[in-house]
């Protein structure tokens, strides 16, 4: 009788236990459900975690490790660490202040980094990639170039952000920052072969994707094809070398557009590694096909200027299919982006109205890194901003009358009539009038 008691009373603990741990796992998925899909994409991976524990097992299938919960709006950090990686660019190493473990990350995400900084009028905020892949989460690292002036304002000071980061930003000092976001990244279980394609400090998403990859276990080839001007101009090589020793399907292409071959013959070590090559020269579909066994694969571009708008070209030339193509500008140029999209309207000097400021501004194609949102700030006008990468919809602004056109096409981009998002936007008419 005691002993049918006992096994009675166990089994009831058991089932209690059991019903609480199916209400728990319930209750995550349906939070899972109810997530819009930006939020689904950046927090599964800890629901998936937190299912995992649920059942008391770890879910190897997606490589989960212990991760923190991520937060709304920004968080303090303090810099623990500054790296310098070639002239003009250092990493930053940063600790969350509460020390808790931080939010895991897709591989290619960006956080957005803010500052108060002296001689500004506004807190300024800018995006950085996150330069590692997700398993150190007791801090992230960026990496940082300072922007300078564009050659043809050698006048205009040189970018506020990058400026203030890389000469003004020490160990001990503390930065803001958001929860990591962003829809450049990548799907580490998967298993098709993965083309990066690098354009100066385009390489930072890219270091992030290989050493997840890498830490994955995966047997995936990658394919990087890293365009910077010099052997001097490089970031991270070192790394890169050691990687390609360490990984046997990684294969690293160099290419220096400001170093000529006999300079490269003369200067440069050959590499001792067969899978790391060097060439004087950008990017060419030529040299694509010369590495690629085929156009098969995911594609990921990027970087600035020129190089978007010749990849975007090269790539679908060779008819690597759309949908395995993604593109990041890091640096939005609408001259030289423009020329990839069709329009029938010349917009050199268009004008700006600013309906509520009463200014009107003059618009330059060729000016570097603009968007209505930095021409705007350049002139005094503050738009609320967060990404300016379109994907906040945080800058969004009423069109009174005339035309603009999206650098980037994403739901963000294509919603709300009537409305641009300023921070990837650039004029398509004569005179466009802003409601700011
Ligand atoms: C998703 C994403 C990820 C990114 N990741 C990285 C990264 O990993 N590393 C990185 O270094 N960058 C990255 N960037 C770029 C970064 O967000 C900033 O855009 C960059 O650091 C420049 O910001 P800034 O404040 O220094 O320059 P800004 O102050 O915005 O100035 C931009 C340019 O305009 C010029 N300028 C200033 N005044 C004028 C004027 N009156 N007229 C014309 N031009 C003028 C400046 O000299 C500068 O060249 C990323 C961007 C995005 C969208
Ligand atoms: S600032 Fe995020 S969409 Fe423009």
């Amino acid at each position: 009788m005691i002993t049918m008691y006992l096994l009675a009373s166990v089994g009831g603990v058991f089932f209690s236990f059991g019903l609480f741990l199916a209400i728990k796992e319930m209750w995550l998925f349906h939070r899972v459900k109810t997530l819009n899909s930006e939020q689904k994409k950046a927090n599964i991976t800890q629901l998936l975690y937190k299912v995992g524990l649920a059942r008391g097992i770890l879910i190897d299938k997606y490589a989960i490790t212990k991760t923190g919960s991520r937060w709304d709006g920004f968080k303090s950090f303090t810099v623990i660490g500054k790296v310098k990686e070639s002239d003009g660019v250092y990493s930053f190493l940063l600790q969350p202040n509460d020390q808790q473990i931080l939010a895991s990350f897709f591989p290619g995400q960006h956080v957005m980094v803010q500052a108060d900084i002296e001689g500004q009028c506004q807190t300024i905020s800018r995006a950085y990639s996150l330069s590692d892949s997700p398993e150190k989460l007791e801090h992230y690292r960026i990496t940082v170039k300072k922007q300078l002036a564009p050659s043809r304002k050698p006048d205009v000071p040189s970018g506020i952000m990058s400026t203030y980061l890389v000469d003004q930003v020490e160990v001990g000092q503390q930065l803001k920052l958001s929860a990591p976001s962003g829809h450049f990244c990548l799907n580490v279980n998967q298993h098709h072969p993965l083309v990066l394609i690098a354009g100066g400090i385009g390489i930072t998403p890219f270091i992030s994707m290989i050493n997840a990859v890498i830490n994955a276990n995966s047997e995936r080839t990658i394919w990087l094809f890293y365009s910077t001007q010099t052997p001097h101009t490089r970031v991270m090589f070192e790394h890169l070398q050691h990687s390609c020793k360490r990984y046997k399907n990684l294969h690293v292409v160099m290419c220096y557009s400001a170093a000529t071959s006999k300079w490269l013959d003369e200067n440069e070590q050959q590499p001792t590694d067969s899978r790391l090559s060097s060439h004087s020269g950008r990017i060419t579909l030529a040299l694509l096909k010369q590495y690629l066994p085929s156009n098969e694969g995911e594609f990921f571009v990027c970087g600035t200027k020129q190089m978007m708008a010749q990849m975007q070209e090269n790539l679908l030339l060779w008819q690597v299919n759309q949908e395995n193509i993604h593109f990041e500008v890091v640096h939005l140029t609408a001259g030289t982006l423009r020329k990839t999209i069709q329009t029938s309207v010349t917009t050199e000097n268009s004008i700006i109205c600013c309906a509520r400021s009463g200014k009107s501004l003059k618009w330059h194609d060729s000016d570097e890194g603009t968007s209505i949102l930095s021409l705007a700030e350049f002139n005094g006008i503050f738009i609320r901003n967060s990404c300016r990468s379109g994907e906040c919809g945080m800058c969004r602004t009423k069109i009174k009358s005339g035309e603009v056109l999206h650098l980037v096409a994403n739901e963000e981009t294509m919603k709300v009539k009537g409305t641009c998002l300023p921070c990837v936007a650039v004029p398509n008419s004569q005179e466009v009038t802003l409601d700011i």
